[in-house]
């Protein structure tokens, strides 16, 4: 970096840093961590402690959840053009803040600087497009098979509600929730990730300025299991919202079964994505390229598992293992930066088993295939080709790297991509639009990109399958997860 850079990087931290807030938010109280009852988040890139949030006694997670359950009342009748108007001021606070924001997601997250912009923007529009759905939400009005009688079908706020989110994505799996359970009138408990709390908070904070009353959310830190379940365990939360990983949303749906909670769940994935002989090959690396890189391969529906038809395979591993072997790796502050570090050494320590086993399996690393000379952190973009898909079949890898196997037929590919517990994302290129059609049909998955390899936005209904979890966020359908219906029958006498 030449001192210009290095200059422009200091400022974006210093402005992330300006924006760490070192408490939880109870009902819009603020609690600072006891000496000795912190959580220490730190900063993947430079391995420093960036700060401590509190590791929140039992009694105010107690209370968090009481103030969502008074709070809840007067919120779910807010007339909803007002908790519409509110969601949009909070949006205008997010744009506002964007710079600050995505700095400070970059310092505890480590995802480049311009991502993480990115980041902010695909959140805030879910804040955005769920001010729209709370202006439309209406219920149905029919008429009854008995003579005179009327039913009215009103969609209510399920009632308090508990957030849990990853630290994948800490500002926008945030937002996809709350912003959703405020449309629909529901208050919130919100337990975000202990490696990323601290955007969360902000977050938080700008929401309250918008004017979403004190009572209606808090966010509460900590450690997760014990959160968690004193979360599941109170009857006054009526639903949880988690993103995370599979065998913690079993773990949690357990928990919720006493008090009989609503539930979404999205879970794991191991994606496939399919490249069949008369895709276009420039399309087909691109987007390979920007799905699986985004968050340095940390994300549910990035491709885990690519599958090339055997006449396209050798030019498709060539064209890709050039762009990955271009991509800069670093700090997510150094100008032109694409891939930053994992989020931790256990990150570290799968990316490097899963390269070991695929080689075992016959696979060559044509680029990358070890840590990077940075060190901490850091692995290198690796592109592997052939071997056994097994294992990524069954494990998402959440690191840089794309195993790539060649395929015969179409009716390999299908079973093959389909051949795995998991079915949240999958990926298909391909120019002929009776395949593409057939093709997304016979997947076993939530979300199909064809001749796309991103997919998430605020309009896309975003969920899986099988061991992927179910429910629906985002799109004309996340506010569902969040309403019960209720059926009134009117009788004229
Ligand atoms: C995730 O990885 O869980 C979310 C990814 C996305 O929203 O695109």
């Amino acid at each position: 970096m030449d001192d210009a850079d290095a200059a422009g990087a200091q400022a974006l931290k210093a402005q992330g840093r300006a924006l760490i807030q070192e408490c939880a938010f109870v009902a819009g109280r603020r609690v600072a961590a006891a000496d000795d009852a912190r959580v220490e988040v730190d900063d993947p890139a430079e391995e420093t402690v960036l700060g401590v949030v509190p590791d929140l006694p039992a009694e105010e997670v107690e209370s968090a959840i009481r103030s969502a359950a008074e709070a809840f009342p007067a919120w779910s009748r807010t007339p909803q053009a007002q908790r519409a108007a509110c969601l949009r001021r909070w949006a205008a606070l997010v744009d506002d803040n964007e710079a600050g924001l995505a700095a400070l997601l970059s310092l505890e997250n480590g995802k480049p600087f311009e991502e993480a912009r990115g980041e902010i923007r695909y959140a805030n529009g879910f804040i955005k497009w769920f001010a729209g759905v709370a202006e439309e939400l209406r219920g149905e009005v029919a008429e009854s098979p008995l003579p005179g009688h009327t039913i009215l079908t009103l969609r209510e706020a399920v009632g308090p509600v508990a957030v849990i989110t990853p630290w994948n994505f800490p500002a926008a799996m945030i937002t996809r929730k709350l912003a959703a359970a405020f449309a629909a009138g529901c208050t919130a408990v919100v337990k975000p990730a202990s490696q990323t709390p601290f955007t969360a908070i902000a977050l938080c904070e700008l929401a309250l300025e918008a004017g979403v009353p004190e009572g209606a959310f808090s966010v509460v830190t900590g450690e997760s299991g014990r959160i968690g379940r004193l979360l599941t365990a109170s009857p006054l939360i009526r639903k949880l919202s988690f993103t995370g990983s599979t065998p913690v949303g079993r773990r949690l749906m357990e928990q919720c079964a006493p008090t009989l909670k609503r539930l979404s769940m999205e879970l794991g994935g191991a994606a496939p994505l399919v490249v069949f002989e008369d895709a276009d090959l420039d399309v087909a690396v691109a987007e390979t390229l920007k799905g699986k890189f985004r968050n340095a391969g940390q994300t549910c529906v990035c491709p885990n598992r690519v599958y090339v038809h055997r006449e396209l395979f050798a030019a498709f591993v060539e064209q890709l293992a050039d762009a990955v072997a271009n991509l800069a790796v670093g700090s997510p502050f150094e100008p032109g930066v694409k891939v930053g570090p994992l989020i931790d050494m256990k990150g570290v320590a799968k990316v490097e088993d899963h390269v070991r086993l695929a080689r075992a399996s016959g696979a060559e690393a044509v680029v990358g295939g070890d840590r990077h000379a940075r060190g901490g952190r850091f692995f290198q973009p690796t592109v592997l080709a052939g071997g056994d898909d097994e294992l990524f079949r069954r494990e998402e890898t959440f690191g840089p790297v794309v195993p790539v196997f060649p395929f015969d037929d179409e009716a390999e590919a299908l079973a093959r991509a389909n051949h795995s517990d998991f079915g949240l994302a999958a990926f298909v290129f391909t120019r002929d639009l009776d395949r593409a059609f057939r093709f997304a049909r016979g997947l076993e998955d939530g979300i199909v990109g064809v001749n796309a390899g991103l997919i998430s936005n605020p309009v896309v209904p975003f969920g899986g399958v099988k061991q992927s979890g179910f429910g629906r966020e985002g799109s004309i359908y996340g506010i569902d997860e969040y309403l019960s219906v209720k059926s009134v029958t009117l009788a004229l006498r």
